[in-house]
């Protein structure tokens, strides 16, 4: 016997910014057990989630666009071997870093939400000067990555002067130690300075 059923639709249960960021975790996470993994199709592939849950993202994090802490790091997942660290950071207004580098590791920053200006520096050693090689924007889903173990620093800004943007970072392990660079007026031109990267806490989903 036929049986002829509803036309209706299935209803689609309505994505949650949770379910949003478990993904994009998840994509880092999978796409990264090789020791040299492929940064363009990964932040490719997290992009067009970015732009497909912009708006539930960004009312899900609400919170974390309201806070008013100044710049804060959140880790969401991380794994040891081969180590890989996902952090969301939130970046107060005009929020700029210092030209900084990522001792060493391999790195995707994206967008979640807002804009972020990336100004980017390699050279070929440590013995040679920093040569800037381009400024970008990033508006939500679009990200800038760097390869392990090439000198590389970038300086980034939060473009937008009233409002905190939230951006994803993956790299390839814990970002713990780096430095930052300040320019100067004698050789070497740059003064490096040893960091530590805080963290505020788990982010939760
Ligand atoms: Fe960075």
């Amino acid at each position: 016997m036929l049986h002829f059923g509803s036309s209706r639709p299935p209803i689609k249960p309505m994505r949650s910014y949770r379910h949003s960021l478990k993904a994009l975790r998840d994509i880092a996470l999978a796409n990264t057990l090789e020791k040299n993994p492929d940064l363009a199709s990964i932040s490719r592939e997290l992009g067009a989630i970015i732009h497909r849950d912009a708006s539930v993202l960004a009312d899900g994090m609400a919170d974390l666009r309201q806070r008013n802490r100044g710049f804060e790091r959140w880790l969401l997942g991380r794994r040891g071997r081969p180590g890989v660290s996902v952090l969301v950071m939130a970046w107060p207004p005009g929020y700029t870093t210092p030209s900084h580098d990522h001792a060493g590791l391999w790195g995707i920053e994206l967008s979640l939400y807002g804009a972020l200006e990336v100004e980017s520096w390699s050279r070929e050693s440590t013995a040679q000067a920093w040569q800037l090689r381009g400024r970008d924007w990033l508006g939500p889903g679009d990200s800038t990555w760097f390869d392990a173990d090439v000198p590389y620093m970038h300086r980034c800004r939060n473009l937008s002067r009233h409002e905190t943007a939230l951006t994803l970072h993956i790299y390839g392990g814990d970002l713990e130690d780096y430095a930052t660079y300040e320019e100067s007026e004698s050789e070497p031109y740059w003064q490096s300075q040893p960091q530590r990267a805080r963290i505020a806490g788990p982010l939760r989903v």
